[in-house]
């Protein structure tokens, strides 16, 4: 008999979670103004609001904890941090920052001003609140196919090639770079192909544009590149991951999603002139530049988190933990994001709660609907995360409103698994119950879902 899997490592330490009744959950998220981010973590049970800064670290990242050099100027830890990324990627400059909004913010300084166009695939909120920011456009040009959440894509995070290149032919000298997110977070954790990659590389050559990888979770590109790409099957990730790196000029890097640590982002480019126009941003926001928004130690346990993380058994476990989530909801027919991403499962709400109006905000009901159910907390990215058109005023309802359940990396089990499943599947069945969703009391004019007051409506 074939032996089953099992996670590629065991567990040192604990921490206590408690469970909760549905009255204490019931008060708690009242309290909180049925918002999930006013929550305080001792009311949640299994935590799935981000993946992000949220991962366990290993023996061997802790143990370099230890050693850290904390050093002003010059700190070994630095060094620690940039061979590795060097090895990894093939950049020869690094900035480090504290996270990477910090990466974004210090290279846009340097890169972005008034009146640029950068395309891409879909722009993390952050990344489209630096260009938007700086009064330039955040150009979408995700593939189509992504919009349909049942429709099955080995790469649903892909660059639409026609788009892009109207694109620059449209806005040509407006453009500073191309972006591309791997994996694309906000289409669902879908994956962008190499060829893909080199595509987009083919198109920068011709127009004389460099591109830049959005890399928070890049690892997971590279273990669906091996899984899913015919001619990657036989590279290592590591192999896979200097392959895709080849094909950009540079990465901005949040180190809380495959660096597997809880604070850390970082700026690496091949061109020095980036390096050069960017490092004073570097001094000035963040930092000197051999720390710029990091301990030292923090450093040193990113250089193995990173290694850690660009090995085939540890992302194998992580990947199929989310597709063990997915083929759970499979089996009681609960609409997701197909086929399931990298660090999340994304829920497609109005398809569960199809008597909720999408004025109610199906999604956001669904988070709270979940929360009473079990104590888990997902996140809504959907209508209340989307924010209101900055010219009308008007809630934006184009896009797709999701349930995100982000899985921490090494944290749960899969019996937490199960009963996230199982939660969601009695709110499923009582889908029909469920008629009213949620009413805007107060919010903020931007990014509004992580401060908003809602009234639940009956
Ligand atoms: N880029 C992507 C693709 C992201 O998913 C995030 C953060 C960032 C950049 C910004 O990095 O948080 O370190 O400043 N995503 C988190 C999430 C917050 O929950 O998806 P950061």
């Amino acid at each position: 008999m074939e032996l089953p899997f099992a996670e590629s490592w065991k567990i040192k330490m604990v921490e206590a979670i408690r469970k909760s009744t549905r009255e204490e959950r019931e008060e708690w998220i009242k309290k909180a103004h049925y918002n999930v981010f006013q929550l305080t973590s001792d009311q949640v049970y299994i935590d799935l609001i981000t993946d992000s800064g949220t991962g366990a670290m290993s023996d061997q990242q802790w143990a370099a904890m230890m050693v850290g050099d904390e050093s002003y100027a010059g700190a070994s830890s630095f060094f620690n941090l940039k061979a590795m990324i060097k090895q990894i990627t093939g950049f020869d400059y690094v900035i480090p920052t504290h996270q990477g909004r910090a990466a974004e913010n210090v290279l846009f300084s340097y890169l972005v001003h008034e009146g640029d166009v950068i395309p891409g695939n879909s722009h993390f909120d952050t990344t489209k609140g630096h260009i938007e920011g700086r009064k330039a456009i955040a150009l979408d040009c995700t593939i189509d196919e992504a919009k349909d959440t049942q429709l099955e894509l080995p790469f649903k995070g892909n660059v639409d090639i026609k788009k892009l290149e109207d694109a620059l032919i449209k806005y040509a000298d407006r453009i500073p770079f191309i972006i591309v997110t791997i994996t694309n977070n906000t289409a669902g954790g879908q994956p962008v192909s190499m060829q893909n990659m080199k595509d987009i590389r083919c198109l920068a050559d011709k127009y004389n544009k460099p591109v830049l990888f959005d890399s928070a979770r890049f690892a997971e590109n590279a273990y669906f590149i091996k899984t899913r790409e015919e001619a990657y099957k036989d590279k290592t990730i590591k192999e896979i991951s200097r392959e895709m790196f080849d094909l950009a000029d540079g990465m901005t890097m949040s180190a809380k999603k495959d660096g597997i640590v809880n604070m850390g982002g970082f700026i690496a480019t091949r061109k020095e002139e980036w390096y050069e126009g960017a490092k004073g941003y570097c001094v000035q926001y963040e930092g000197y530049l051999t720390y710029g928004g990091m301990n030292g130690r923090d450093m040193n346990a990113l250089a193995i988190g990173l290694d850690e993380n660009t090995e085939f058994d540890n992302l194998e476990t992580r990947i199929r933990q989310v597709a063990y989530l997915a083929e759970r909801l499979d089996e009681f027919g609960i609409p997701y994001q197909r086929p399931a991403g990298g660090h999340a499962i994304f829920v497609d709400a109005p398809k569960v709660l199809t008597h909720v109006p999408k004025e109610e905000f199906p999604a956001q009901t669904l988070t709270i609907e979940l929360y009473l159910e079990a104590g888990i907390r997902g996140c809504e990215i959907g209508y209340i995360l989307a924010d209101r058109d900055p010219v009308t005023h008007e809630n934006r309802f184009g896009g797709i409103d999701l349930l995100r359940l982000a899985i921490p990396r090494r944290v749960y089990t899969n019996n937490h698994i199960d009963v996230i499943a199982v939660a969601l599947k009695n709110v499923f069945d009582r889908r029909e119950s469920i008629t009213r969703g949620v009413k805007i009391l107060w919010e903020a004019p931007i990014m509004r879902h992580f401060t908003v007051k809602l009234e639940r409506l009956s």
